[in-house]
This record gives structure tokens, C-alpha cells and sequence, in this order.
């Protein structure tokens, strides 16, 4: 089968992420451009990954290149409008999370994608982790029985970039780093969030010269879902002890636990006062090495087949609804309703 032609979009941290998964990993995919409009992470990218054909925009790229599919790692204010032209030309589009800022470019993304018949996938890579994976065909299987509650984490290392600290250009951490708790709660629960309640604190920006206003780097949002059941999401970030990320689902059979703090199966032990030492994930790519690697694999594979990937349009804007629903509990300090942002 003829390997499927990928132009990057985006030459930054997730790009490389997904070169590396195309370039070293999934034959079945053949990395052929990059595009960024700063040169110096485009040159430092594609020399990383013996990519040739290197351009400052996407239309340049669609110009001269042969080209199946795109992956777009950019920001969250560009995904609409690098999608919707991605989706024209058609090629078929992995997006990063999360799938833009707005529901109306969710929408718009998604209309003009099934309009050229161009399959889009999202980057919900914690879908293809071997641990949240099993674990979601363990709750099918009914082993936890109808799951009542979930509590879920993800706490990341290091200040955001900065267009991912304000709220015009990302929509903040909730949507930056909880993207992925977001979606998976409303997976793994099998229920729509309804309402939302959230609390965010700036509790390092200043000392850390952040001015963004609105910036938060924690925050706690409480969640009911459609079906009656109960759920949390807790966000850090920056986070000085390492990469988090661990749900915690209870069903009326029993609990269940999806990751650890544990990074590696290695424990030392040199003094008998400090005890055992165990290191912690130290990066995104390190904890969800396979998940990226899978969900680029599942991209190619439905190409390939034709068979439209599993997680697409819906779930980004449940996501994204999510998110507006939960900044505007904080803005208004009071429970948000999703049909009060979905309206
Ligand atoms: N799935 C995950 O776990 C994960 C992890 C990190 C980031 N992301 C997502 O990936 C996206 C990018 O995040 P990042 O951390 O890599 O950001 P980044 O700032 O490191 O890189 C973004 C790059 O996009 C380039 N860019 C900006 N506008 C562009 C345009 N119009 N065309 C082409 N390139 C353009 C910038 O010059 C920059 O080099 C975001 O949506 C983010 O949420 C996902």
C-alpha cells in the first residue's frame, strides 16, 4: 500500500511529537513537509527530521506538494481557519486538541470537513494509551458495574507557552491541558457533562512574571453529568513535581484506577532515613510515548481503509463546549449549565 503523504503543520513541541511517531515508528506514513511561519523552529524541526520540503504557510505547501493528509500542531486560535483550508483542498486533517475556540469554528471545521469528504481525527491521544484504553473496555465489560463517579487529573510541568496563558488565544489551561481530562470523563463515564462549577487560583503567574490577565495555573471544576452521575477535573500548571495524569472512576461494583505517579519500574534505595526512590514522568511524550504513537497509527490506518477514525468532530466540541462552559462558571463565579454555552 502507498505510504500516506503528511505535511506538519505547526513546528513546535506536538509537531515533534508526531514526527518522531511518523518518522521512527509508522512506515505506513511518509512525513514529506513542514510548514511554520517561524524559521528558526521550522529549520530546527525539519533538520531533526530530515524533512526537505519546508514552507512559511500551508497554502504554499498544498502548491507544491503532493499531499494526502495534515497534522496541525499549532496554536488554538489558528486550528480553524488551517483546517477549513486543509479540508478545501482535501486532505484529510489529525488536529491537535483543543479543535478551536469557538463552537462556531468547531462547527465550521466540521461542516467544511464532511463537505469534501475529509476524514478529521483529534489529538485525544489518552484514547489510545494502553492503561486508559484497557480501562475503557474493562468498564464496557461491566467489571466496575454503571460508573458513578470519576475524578481526573492532569497536572504538567513548566509555564505554557504564552499564547496558551491567555484566555483569547487558548481559552486557558482548562483547554490547554485539561482538554484531555475533558474528554475522557464524558468517554469513560458514556454521559454528556450538563453542568459545570469551577474555581481557578494564580498561584505561581506572579512570581513567575506572568501579567496575562485571566491567567490561572490552578483550578478545580466540578461536574454533573446528563445521566445523574458526579465528576472532577483538577488542573496544575505549572506543576514543579513532574507530569500527573490519573483518573479514578467508582462504579457500583467497585473502583478503578487508571496511571500512577510511578514513571519507571525502577526503585532505589541508598539511605535508609529518605527510603525508597522512585522517579516520577518527567514530560507529556514520556507518559503518553504510546498514545501518540497509536492515534497517529489509527489516523493512517483509516485512510488506508476508508473507515472514519473513532474520535472526531463531536468529541472536540463536547470538549470545547466543556471549557466555555467551565470559564464562564469562573468569570461569573457560579455552576454553568453546557446548554447555556451549546445554545
Ligand atoms: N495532545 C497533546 O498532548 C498536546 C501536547 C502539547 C500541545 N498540544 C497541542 O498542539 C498545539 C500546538 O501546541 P505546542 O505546544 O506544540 O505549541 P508551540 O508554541 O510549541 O508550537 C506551535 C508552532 O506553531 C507555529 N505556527 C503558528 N501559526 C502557524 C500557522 N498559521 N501555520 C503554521 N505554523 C504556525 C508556531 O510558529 C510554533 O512553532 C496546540 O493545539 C496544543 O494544545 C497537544
Amino acid at each position: 500500500m502507498k505510504p500516506i503523504r503528511i505535511c506538519l503543520v505547526g513546528a513546535g513541541r506536538a509537531a515533534k511529537v508526531h514526527a518522531a511517531s511518523l518518522t521512527r515508528h509508522l512506515p505506513a506514513g511518509r512525513l514529506v513537509a513542514i510548514v511554520d511561519p517561524h524559521a528558526e523552529t521550522l529549520q530546527a524541526t525539519a533538520d531533526e527530521f530530515g524533512v526537505e520540503q519546508r514552507f512559511a504557510t500551508l497554502e504554499e505547501a498544498l502548491d507544491h506538494v503532493e499531499l494526502d493528509a495534515v497534522v496541525i500542531t499549532t496554536p488554538t486560535f489558528t486550528h480553524a481557519a488551517l483546517a477549513v483550508t486543509a479540508a478545501r483542498a482535501g486532505k484529510h486533517i489529525f488536529l491537535e486538541k483543543p479543535m478551536a475556540l469557538t463552537l462556531e469554528e468547531c462547527d465550521a471545521i466540521a461542516r467544511v470537513a464532511a463537505e469534501n469528504h475529509v476524514f478529521l481525527q483529534l489529538g485525544f491521544m489518552r484514547r489510545f494509551d494502553p492503561d486508559f484504553s484497557a480501562a475503557f473496555e474493562r468498564i464496557q465489560a461491566g467489571e466496575i458495574g454503571q460508573p458513578l463517579m470519576v475524578k481526573s487529573l492532569t497536572h504538567g510541568p513548566g509555564l505554557p507557552p504564552p499564547w496558551a496563558r491567555d484566555l483569547k488565544t487558548s481559552n486557558g489551561n482548562l483547554a490547554e491541558v485539561n482538554s484531555h481530562d475533558w474528554d475522557c470523563i464524558r468517554w469513560l463515564m458514556g454521559s454528556n457533562p450538563r453542568r459545570v462549577y469551577a474555581e481557578v487560583a494564580n498561584l505561581k503567574g506572579s512570581a513567575r512574571g506572568v501579567t496575562t490577565e485571566h491567567f490561572y495555573d490552578h483550578a478545580l471544576v466540578t461536574v454533573r453529568f446528563e445521566n445523574g452521575t458526579l465528576g472532577n477535573i483538577s488542573s496544575i500548571c505549572p506543576c514543579d513535581y513532574g507530569y500527573d495524569a490519573r483518573v479514578e472512576i467508582i462504579g457500583e461494583k467497585g473502583i478503578m484506577q487508571i496511571g500512577e505517579l510511578k514513571g519507571q519500574a525502577v526503585v532505589v534505595c541508598t539511605d535508609r532515613d529518605h527510603g525508597l526512590v522512585t522517579p516520577i514522568f518527567r514530560t507529556w511524550p514520556q507518559r503518553f510515548a504510546w498514545g501518540y504513537i497509536r492515534e497517529m497509527e489509527h489516523f493512517l490506518h483509516a485512510i488506508q481503509t476508508d473507515t472514519p477514525p473513532k474520535v472526531g468532530a463531536e468529541d472536540g466540541r463536547w470538549a470545547v463546549a466543556s471549557v466555555l462552559a467551565a470559564t464562564r462558571s469562573f468569570l461569573e463565579e457560579r455552576p454553568v449549565l453546557l446548554s447555556e454555552v451549546m445554545a
